[in-house]
């Protein structure tokens, strides 16, 4: 992995969130069928009353972090090329100086933090088939992907900053041609999936909904996320119920050293 003289300074994801988290202990885990109730709103309440942080963009929590970003843009005070641009000058640097392939695709720690935070995206496979990874990073979670599922993945990744895929497609050389750049909100796929993973604050707020609606478009089932969030709510979901999305089942477990936060996965079959 590319290395430089900040590579031990930039934090990655959810550093603050779970600083000391171990790898070795048996998941806190939770699988339902049954969504909760919260409070969307919440979000955007909590996003106002943080401090800007400069690593923002590198963190899980993404939904509040970036929301500096989307009052700029709310604003006019930059275009929509604009929040991604800013979003990416922070990502793609501390992404490509990373000295680990986990600190690669924005997550902090251990090894086995990362497959604790993150191996549960298999909870959503219930059969063969392909997987577009949006947002793939430097590939790592596609990597991941086959132990996580019994299931056979054909997989797929793309991503808005090209440095990021080139990297991806040099650490998996036999997925090179099914590695792409672009932005979900206008990349035209070359076929539908089986099933795409993506995470919401991806996209500026006002665009999210319409992301959700344009991946349904391309796939059976959408995966949303890992993303953290507070355990007593289930904010997402409701923000995707109340856009009229059925959640057809989603992934949970206790932050180990946050228990009052949750990583969380859930997914969406399409009508199709
Ligand atoms: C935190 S990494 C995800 C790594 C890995 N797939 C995972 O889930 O752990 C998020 C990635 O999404 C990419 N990304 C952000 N906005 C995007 C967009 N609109 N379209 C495609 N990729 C995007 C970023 O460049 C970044 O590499």
């Amino acid at each position: 992995m590319p290395t430089g003289p900040h590579a031990r300074r930039l934090p990655t994801i959810d550093e603050h969130r779970a600083p000391n988290e171990g790898g070795s202990d048996v998941p806190s885990e939770r699988k339902s069928r049954h969504p909760s109730f919260g409070s969307p709103d919440a979000t955007d309440a909590d996003a106002t009353r943080r401090q800007p942080d400069p690593y923002a963009a590198l963190k899980d929590d993404a939904w509040r972090e970036t929301a500096e970003i989307d009052a700029r843009l709310q604003r006019g005070d930059i275009d929509e090329a604009g929040w991604h641009a800013e979003v990416a000058s922070l990502i793609v640097p501390a992404y490509l100086s990373a000295e680990t392939p986990w600190e690669g695709s924005g997550k902090s720690g251990t090894e086995g933090d990362w497959e604790y935070a993150r191996s549960h995206i298999g909870h959503a496979i219930d059969r063969d088939g392909s997987f577009l990874d949006i947002g793939c990073a430097n590939g790592y979670l596609l990597e991941c992907l086959p132990r996580w599922t019994a299931h056979a993945v054909d997989r797929y990744g793309l991503d808005i900053a090209p440095e990021l895929v080139d990297l991806a497609r040099l650490r998996l050389p036999e997925l090179q041609d099914r590695l792409w750049a672009g932005n979900a909100l206008d990349w035209e796929p070359p076929h539908r999936f089986t099933y795409i993973r993506t995470g919401l604050e991806y996209v500026p707020r006002r665009r999210r909904r319409e992301l959700v609606e344009r991946l349904l478009g391309w796939c059976e089932r959408l995966i949303v996320g890992v993303f953290n969030e507070q355990a007593h709510a289930h904010l997402t979901e409701d923000l995707l119920r109340s856009w009229g999305h059925m959640i057809g089942g989603r992934s949970e477990r206790r932050n180990r050293k946050k228990p009052e936060m949750d990583y969380r996965v859930l997914w969406i079959d399409s009508a199709r």
